[in-house]
């Protein structure tokens, strides 16, 4: 396969981008001719209509396609026998699986007939929990056959967090496993399920993998297993005559999922992606960013429960006919040299992780490596947070010996895939930096009043908060159920921009550096977290008064999360009570949400007006002792002073 729309030089980017920027309709036109359509964007149509008040963002509405046809089915000529993925089991020593295209479309099919045999149909929404194993990948794509908006909830989140996803999206189907495998855990999925659906009168279905036979209840009329079900699937299918199950027909911009993530207020918001946008920009990404070649094995380390691997395990890499490999287990079991393991067995050309990631595996040294041919490595990339240089140094010395460009990638969940970064080989790269943006992608830096930033700081960049100016392809449509929420977060601080939420520097060559959240969003070890939504969870807790909860820099995590606590009651010591309140974060979020700090006070400060002043508990948490700015407006200054001699 080839793809015409392959930038090969640094001009042909800066040529691409100008037209892109000049000619937005005529340039994704164009690169909408590299797929396969139902029904094609006619003469008359408009390509894009857009306006950012409302927020309203339509692309190639009208045009017909289904995304799987495009990830699958045009494949099947050329590639049928070709990897489309290869899963690597958490225990290296268990059998690792090659799916090839044509297996990929038979199990896809299978499910899809699966899911319309248990009553699932277009539009209707599937929550997917389930560890990384192939069949999450088929639910994925068998929802996206039949036209059902998949939710794919990450392993890692709590019954009360399912189940808040669940009534939120209003959905009827639940795909899930009996357990999952992570390092050396085995996680029981099917049992947090269970908890989730105490009370629950929606959900119709719930269809069980086996993965880990951990045992799990199977309430009848409601639960079924996948193994019976995708056999059933299969012996219709097979008395078909064609082995196939037709894609459905869906509009450029119906709803292709939902995926949750956290904001600064609230719970989390179902941030909705539409078939044909994020189609074009995954696939465009993909093959620009990482220069992705025909026959190269690409291995992206994030879970499918995240955006990113939605994006570039799942979509992206299949739509491009590329080889994606997915990864059951974690970095560092059962040893530091996992991610060496792999990409040695199968000959990795393409590296894609979090810098999280890479600073927990520098801390074990060169020994993990010894023995490894990483040879194969052409590319590698970053995503999530900020890399800092000495992470960036030792990715490119220790892991591409200086010969692999790194691509920084940065992008959101709301973006679809990737907004700014360099492109492997072809646009330069800048430690720290993401670099230029994509063609399509007009970034802007404004000062607090909206305004084109001007100001610079000590070392000469423009400083500001990242703004995007026009949509993209793949630019979030709304927040699932609440459209007002989306128009809120997204385009109501800034007039008719896309505000991002992160802060930037610019350079004299438009290059751009993220310098992270500049609202209560924290970012820990690449996960987005609201302080807000930490909050709820410790005033969950019987004995906590109230609390507030900032980030402080973690050496490993990026942020940690810390928590100031007002406590009033009797039970247990200090040490218990930390204990306590852990447990019922554990809970009602998910163990990813766990303060790293509890501090407990007997006040917060407050302005006169009852705000928290979080800036001042930033700085402490922080380490700050002197500077905390002005603190003449709380309502009790001496308040800061017992927190900060009382900093832990
Ligand atoms: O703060 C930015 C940070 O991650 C946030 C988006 O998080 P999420 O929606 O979970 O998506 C993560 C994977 C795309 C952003 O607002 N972020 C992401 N990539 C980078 C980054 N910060 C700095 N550099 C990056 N390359």
């Amino acid at each position: 396969m080839s793809y015409p729309f392959q930038i090969q030089s640094l001009d042909q980017y800066k040529q691409d981008y100008q037209r892109s920027i000049e000619k937005p309709e005529e340039f994704w036109l164009s690169v909408a001719d590299s797929f396969f359509w139902k029904k094609k964007c006619q003469a008359g149509d408009k390509v894009l209509d857009w306006n950012f008040t409302e927020p309203k963002v339509e692309w190639f509405k009208g045009a017909k396609l289904n995304i799987t046809e495009n990830c699958i089915d045009r494949h099947l000529d050329k590639l049928a026998d070709k990897p489309a993925i290869i899963w690597e089991p958490n225990n290296p020593e268990e059998r690792v699986r090659v799916v090839t295209y044509k297996r990929l479309h038979k199990r896809v099919c299978q499910v899809a007939q699966m899911l319309k045999n248990n009553g699932v149909k277009k539009g209707d929404r599937v929550c997917i929990y389930m560890g990384m194993v192939p069949e999450l990948a088929y639910a994925v794509l068998g929802c996206a056959r039949i036209g059902a908006i998949h939710s794919v909830i990450f392993g890692g989140f709590s019954a009360q967090s399912i189940a808040d996803r669940l009534d939120d999206a209003n959905a009827e189907f639940i795909i899930t496993c009996d357990g999952a495998y992570r390092g050396a855990k085995d996680i029981p999925l099917k049992s947090v399920i269970d908890d989730a659906l105490i009370g629950n009168k929606k959900i119709k279905k719930v269809i069980v993998y086996t993965r880990t036979r951990t045992p799990v209840s199977m309430i009848k009329g409601r639960d079924v297993w996948w193994e019976d079900e995708m056999l059933h699937a299969e012996d219709q299918l097979e008395h078909s005559g064609e082995f196939n199950f037709p894609a459905e027909e869906m509009d450029a911009e119906d709803p292709l999922f939902i995926l949750y993530t956290s904001g600064s207020t609230g719970k989390p918001k179902g941030v909705v992606h539409s078939c044909a946008g994020y189609m074009l920009w995954t696939t465009y990404t993909f093959v620009n960013v990482f220069q992705y070649k025909q026959g190269d094995i690409h291995f992206c380390t994030a879970d499918i429960g995240w955006i990113t691997g939605h994006s570039y395990i799942v979509y992206g890499p299949l739509s491009a006919g590329g080889t994606s490999v997915m990864f059951e287990g974690i970095p560092t079991w059962p040893d530091a040299g996992r991610f060496w393991d792999i990409v040695d067995k199968h000959k990795v050309n393409i590296l894609y992780t979090a810098p999280t990631a890479i600073r927990s595996l520098m801390s074990f040294g060169s020994a993990p490596f010894e023995g490894k041919d990483l040879s194969t490595l052409k590319v590698l990339g970053t995503v999530g947070e900020p890399i800092n240089e000495e992470a960036w140094h030792w990715y490119d010395e220790q892991v591409g010996k200086k010969r692999c460009p790194i691509v920084d990638t940065w992008w959101q969940t709301e973006t679809g895939g990737v907004l700014i970064s360099n492109m492997a080989g072809i646009t330069p790269s800048k430690p720290g930096w993401a670099t230029l943006p994509m063609p399509g992608v007009q970034p802007l830096l404004v000062d607090e009043n909206g305004k084109e930033a001007t100001e610079k700081n000590e070392d000469g960049f423009i400083k500001g908060n990242l703004c995007i100016k026009a949509p993209w392809p793949s630019i979030l449509r709304t927040t699932y159920g609440d459209h007002e929420r989306c128009r809120q977060n997204y385009f109501a601080t800034y007039e008719n921009l896309y505000f991002t939420g992160d802060g930037a520097l610019k350079d004299e060559h438009g290059n751009y550096r993220i310098t992270g959240r500049v609202d209560d969003v924290l970012n820990v070890s690449g996960h987005r977290i609201g302080t807000a939504e930490v909050e709820n969870a410790i005033n969950m807790h019987a004995g906590v008064v109230e609390s507030a909860v900032v980030g402080y820099p973690h050496d490993l995590k990026g942020q940690g999360i810390y928590a100031y606590v007002i406590y009033n009651g009797t039970h247990g010591d200090e040490e218990m009570r930390r204990k306590d309140i852990l447990q019922t974060v554990t809970r009602v979020i998910g163990p990813i949400a766990k303060p790293d700090k509890i501090q407990f006070v007997s006040g917060l400060p407050k302005t006169r007006s009852g705000k928290i002043m979080r800036r001042i508990l930033r700085k402490i948490a922080e380490g700050e002792t002197q500077n905390l700015g002005d603190t003449t407006t709380l309502l009790d200054p001496g308040i800061v002073e017992e927190i900060r001699s009382g900093k832990i």
